[in-house]
């Protein structure tokens, strides 16, 4: 039968390390030379939305959010105090150049409104996003992002954000696998599943 020599042997390296330099090349230099709109079309567009509203509710919206909020959490992938298997690979193939003018272009794009499917279940997050629950020290949501959820220059947007996104990051801070900001650490301890479902519901209607 006949047996493939293994990979080690000089023409498969030969071949192997050409590919690589050719990706090496051909990458950086491509998204480097392209503006953000161009890279947000060809590189991000698929999960996120060419104008930042994302279809997909595990992908979270971008559009209007905050720019300094935006450059924070690109560099959190880069550094690994957020982790995401797809986001950080695809930070780690962009050039952290590009950050700045990533977060300006989706700064400036207008955000979609969200959709609430349970009003009742948003009825219990309108409570907690504006009171808190003083028995567990879980604080007023708006008293940070504001009681529309527009958030500013400190605090994120949160208006019309996907459920599903949102639930994730309310337990990514819980569990410590987000680890951007001790205060949402905090919330997110003392926050219960039930709580944090219905602050999800709410905050998609805002
Ligand atoms: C294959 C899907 C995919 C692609 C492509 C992708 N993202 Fe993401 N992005 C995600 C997911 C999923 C998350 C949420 C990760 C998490 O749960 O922490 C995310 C999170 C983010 C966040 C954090 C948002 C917030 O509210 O904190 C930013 C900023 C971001 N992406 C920017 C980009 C940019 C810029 C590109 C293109 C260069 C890009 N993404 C490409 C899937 C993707
Ligand atoms: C003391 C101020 C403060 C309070 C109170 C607060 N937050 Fe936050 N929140 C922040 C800050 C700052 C960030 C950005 C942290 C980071 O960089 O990860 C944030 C981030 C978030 C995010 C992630 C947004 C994104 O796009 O990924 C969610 C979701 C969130 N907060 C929900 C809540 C909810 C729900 C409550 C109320 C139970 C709440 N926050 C209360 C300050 C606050």
């Amino acid at each position: 039968m006949h047996r493939l020599p293994p990979v080690s042997s000089m023409p498969y390296r030969r071949i192997l390390t050409g590919v690589s330099m050719a990706l090496a090349f051909l990458l950086p230099a491509s998204l480097h030379a392209a503006d953000a709109r161009e890279i947000a079309r060809t590189v991000c567009a698929a999960c996120h939305g060419v104008d930042g509203n994302s279809s997909e509710p595990a992908n979270p919206k971008l559009a209007g959010m905050d720019q300094e909020y935006l450059m924070r959490q690109l560099k959190a992938f880069a550094e690994g105090k957020r982790r995401d298997d797809t986001m950080s690979a695809i930070i780690a193939s962009l050039d952290s150049g590009d950050f700045a003018k990533l977060a300006t272009y989706y700064g400036s794009q207008k955000p979609t409104p969200g959709t609430v499917r349970d009003p009742q279940l948003a009825a219990k997050g309108l409570a907690l996003f504006e009171d808190g629950n003083t028995d567990s020290g879980v604080p007023a949501c708006a008293g940070c992002h504001q009681s529309d959820g527009q958030g500013n220059a400190r605090f994120p947007r949160l208006a019309g954000q996907h459920q599903a996104y949102v639930l994730k990051q309310l337990a990514d801070y819980k569990s410590g696998r987000r680890a951007t900001d001790p205060l949402m650490t905090t919330v997110g301890k003392r926050l219960s599943i039930d709580e944090a479902r219905a602050l999800a519901e709410y905050i998609a209607g805002l």
